[in-house]
């Protein structure tokens, strides 16, 4: 009879384990009727953030690029051509994400004829120290980097990808708005991000100034567009998420009278802010942003980037093995805040081996959770399952927002109601310049954005669209970006 009674209630314990699972699978669902809600949302917030500061939790910050540098001839921005005659080696540093790089890259003729990249990873002491170590740390890379070099035609026009929410005043310069990422300095909030780096650079008695300030979404279309001339944004879907765009300079209404050489505008979106109640947010969302350093920001951005995902899948496992035992006694460490990364998220997902070998063995060494049997491995693979999905579709969604805002989503001009199916005719070639770990390194969260992108768009109009990764474009943008901007100076006498 204790036999029958113990199986009885091991049997109701998994029953409640799978509720858990089907709880969460429900709250995380992305039908396409949600997901054109959620396109729709994006783009009414994006003429909001674009309307007045303050407007959206879309940001839509101002970045002053207005020339994108084109591979096969002068840089180009929409219609107008700026010369670009600044030959030489340039060199760029990318700070932002879980890794710190320095790079030399070098131009001649319009092109990239060689690039070199130092990539370490950031001590995670300095994302909550002090402005003035960060950036004596960014400097100081920077001259071992450049006395390991030859030393030959070095331009003083460098190039800084920071990759936060920064309020720019102009093309090199702008003050950080604020962290993002589980970055914390506090006296660097309202600093102009070039000048601390200009400074940090004077201290190591470097004779090298920023000539281009941009996030590393800008610097990726920058890339982009200097190799497909019809990428007209960029998306990161790495620690972070965000995306950047070319915007006409009249629609972006906060700045009325708003003069570029091009008529357009790269805009940072910022939209790892993005919120809208459309968003299919489950209890452990709520958990999750009350473990971070921002609560109630960047929600966007908590549901998709690699920062995150592997907590919303430790969440959900955390409450499973409390409610329902799967996990046996061993599962006090799934009580440990942030212990299940993401790339362990992305390695459940991958394995597909019929035992489920890799997960075992990620539950045991990294979970401390021996001899999961066969089903719940599946279960944890489940749970990693609808976690990527929602980031993949959601992201998919961000993406179509921004093509339907730009009227290149096949319902015509954006203008019109856009209610109307798309015709062969209207049909523009338009490429997506991607970059970041998430989506680089992890396979099955390629595929459902695509799947979901086809879901959103169609087919037709989903093949119109080509999501091109840019290697390091980050970083290698914002150097040809110091190129561009070095000349312009020049040009207009410095
Ligand atoms: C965060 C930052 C944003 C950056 C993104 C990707 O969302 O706020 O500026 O582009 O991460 O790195």
């Amino acid at each position: 009879a204790a036999l029958v009674a113990r199986r009885a209630s091991a049997r109701a314990r998994w029953r409640r384990a799978v509720a858990l699972l089907r709880e969460f699978e429900e709250g995380c669902a992305t039908p396409p009727a949600r997901l054109r809600q959620v396109v729709d949302a994006m783009v009414v917030e994006m003429h909001a953030g674009l309307a007045s500061d303050g407007g959206s939790k879309l940001k839509m910050l101002l970045t002053f690029v207005d020339a994108l540098p084109n591979g096969y001839g002068p840089p180009r921005f929409l219609t107008a051509a700026l010369a670009w005659n600044e030959e030489g080696i340039y060199y760029s540093i990318d700070l932002g994400g879980t890794n710190f790089r320095v790079l030399r890259v070098e131009v001649g003729s319009g092109s990239v004829i060689n690039q070199k990249v130092e990539q370490q990873l950031i001590p995670e002491e300095l994302a909550k120290g002090t402005t003035e170590d960060l950036f004596n740390f960014v400097a100081l890379a920077l001259k071992s980097f450049l006395e390991r070099e030859d030393g030959q035609d070095v331009k003083k026009a460098l190039g800084f990808t920071f990759s936060f929410p920064v309020r720019q005043n102009s093309v090199s310069s702008g003050s950080l708005i604020r962290w993002t990422k589980g970055f914390s300095i506090g006296d660097m909030v309202g600093k102009d991000v070039a000048q601390c780096l200009n400074d940090a650079l004077a201290r190591c008695g470097l004779d090298v100034r920023v000539t281009a300030l941009v996030n590393d979404t800008t610097g990726t279309l920058a890339l982009g567009h200097y190799y497909d001339e019809d990428t007209v944004a960029a998306v990161i879907i790495g620690s972070g998420t965000n995306a950047c765009y070319i915007e006409r300079t009249d629609a972006i209404i906060k700045c009325q009278g708003l003069l570029t050489n091009s008529g357009g505008m790269v805009v940072n979106m910022e939209w790892g802010n993005f919120w809208s109640s459309h968003l299919p947010r489950t209890p452990y969302d709520i958990s999750l942003d009350d473990e971070t350093q921002n609560r109630n920001d960047q929600g966007f951005e908590k549901m998709i980037s690699g920062m995150y995902l592997g907590e919303i899948a430790r969440l959900v496992l955390h409450r499973m093995a409390q409610e329902s035992d799967v996990f046996g006694d061993a599962s006090d460490s799934l009580s440990n805040p942030f212990i299940l990364s993401t790339l362990f998220l992305a390695a459940i997902r991958e394995d597909d081996s019929p035992d489920l070998s890799e997960v075992r063995r990620i539950l045991q060494e990294h979970l401390k959770i021996p001899d999961a049997p066969l089903k719940t491995r599946r279960l944890v693979v489940k749970v990693c399952d609808i976690v990527t999905r929602r980031a993949a579709c959601l992201a998919a969604a961000g993406i179509a927002g921004i093509l339907k805002k730009l009227g290149r989503d096949g319902s015509g001009v954006a203008s019109s109601g856009g209610s109307g199916r798309a015709t062969r005719g209207q049909l523009r070639r338009t490429a997506v310049a991607i970059e970041g770990g998430l989506y680089q390194g992890y396979p099955v969260f390629r595929e459902y954005l695509d799947e979901a992108l086809v879901e959103i768009l169609g087919e037709e109009v989903a093949r119109s669209v080509t999501l091109r990764v840019t290697e390091d474009g980050s970083g290698v943008g914002a150097a040809l970006l110091a190129a561009v901007h070095s000349s312009n100076r020049q040009q207009q006498g410095g």
